[in-house]
């Protein structure tokens, strides 16, 4: 080691310290046997040598310090040197050091990230009742995100999609490229792809948004749900919500729908789930008094809403190919994210934890 005439004191100081405590940890990694650990260290030349050799460059004020951290260097690199007599570098001699009866170390066993769990579980509550999991592109067409799904291209409905779109010539017939705001964008592909129905499809994609709050990320992920067939009524589908409330929030929990307005459904819904923590009462009584009831602060009046549904509209039917007079259907889209952290005991309040790689947070589920 050199320290450079242009360092400044402090730092001359500072490459001095931390190169003898490089020094320390690299004669542990060294193969040499004790002569050439003698040699390559305290020779003229030795490393060792060069190091303390440092010492006369410093202000004198610095010298003390130093001085006291190069002597214990000395003292640390000759009892290695010492210690390696009693125990040279032989294979036989150094497994002999190797306790076998301590207990091994854990390796660190990562997991999958609490959206993919939730991604696991939501598809296999869906399968198991007929729906077919598919993938549809996360970067699309206008066509697809929007206009098929009975918003053209002037419709105010659009802003609340706060869309990001991608700088690529438009396709002649499709339009511009979008990063889906929903995974609605797999409706009539699904139906491009099934062609006759029925359809029973769950679609699970990352979405993305203009938007960043407690309860909002610019990219989070949607699962969609499109039932096609003859017959199909709202009865079909408030039973295939009720019955993922149960299985993925246990047997008590109830949903509910409510009149909403979507371009792409009519009649269109919000979906509800029943709050665990108030039981669905809106109200938290007080452990010490029973009596005294306080409004529960984690929903609204014993609710939470996790997206929307409803009966496909006519004209994205006919988007798809499909004869509305034939064959009616519904659809719902949920952001995963709030559907997970609404389950019971994991009071998450803030979603964007969920993306922090904060590994703290991330090891608890
Ligand atoms: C839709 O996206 C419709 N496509 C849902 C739909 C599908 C309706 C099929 C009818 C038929 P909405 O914009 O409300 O609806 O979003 C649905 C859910 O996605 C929200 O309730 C919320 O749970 C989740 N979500 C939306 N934006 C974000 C965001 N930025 N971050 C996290 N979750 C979000």
């Amino acid at each position: 080691m050199k320290i450079k005439s242009s360092q400044s004191n402090s730092s001359k100081l500072q490459s001095l310290l931390d190169e003898a405590d490089r020094l320390k940890k690299q004669i542990h990694q060294e193969t040499l046997n004790q002569q050439e650990l003698e040699q390559k260290y305290f020779s003229k030349n030795g490393l060792f040598t060069l190091i303390s050799k440092q010492i006369t460059k410093l202000p004198a004020n610095q010298k003390p310090q130093a001085g006291k951290v190069i002597n214990h260097l000395k003292q640390d690199l000759l009892n290695y040197i010492e210690e390696l007599s009693a125990h040279p570098h032989d294979p036989l001699t150094q497994q002999a050091k190797i306790d076998l009866t301590l207990p091994g170390k854990k390796p660190i066993v990562g997991h999958l990230h609490p959206i993919s769990q939730a991604i696991n579980e939501i598809s296999g509550i869906f399968e198991k009742i007929g729906f077919v999991r598919v993938r549809y592109p996360e970067v699309d067409w206008d066509w697809y995100a929007f206009t098929s799904l009975n918003m053209p291209s002037d419709h105010p409905a659009r802003d609340e999609w706060e869309t990001f779109f991608v700088d690529q010539p438009p396709h002649h017939k499709k339009g511009k490229m979008v990063l889906t705001p929903h995974t609605s964008n797999g409706q009539v592909r699904e139906m491009e792809r099934v062609k006759t129905p029925p359809i029973r499809m769950i679609n699970i994609a990352r979405c993305y948004r203009r938007q960043q709050d407690v309860t909002h990320t610019q990219m989070f992920h949607q699962f969609e749900g499109l039932v096609i067939d003859k017959g199909i009524n709202i009865q079909h589908l408030k039973g295939t919500i009720d019955h993922f409330a149960r299985e993925f929030y246990g047997p008590n929990a109830k949903s509910r729908i409510r009149p909403f307005h979507f371009k792409f459904t009519e009649p269109s819904f919000e979906v509800d789930f029943s709050c665990h923590i108030c039981n669905g009462t809106g109200y938290l009584s007080d452990p010490n008094n029973p009596k005294q009831k306080t409004k529960c602060r984690f929903c609204k009046s014993g609710w939470h809403e996790v997206g929307g549904a409803g009966m496909v509209h006519p004209n994205v039917l006919k988007a798809g190919d499909i004869d509305p007079n034939q064959y009616t259907g519904f659809a719902f889209g949920w952001g995963i994210e709030r559907t997970y952290t609404l389950k019971e005991g994991l009071n998450i309040d803030d979603i964007r934890l969920l993306y922090s790689s904060k590994l703290n947070f991330l090891q608890q589920f």
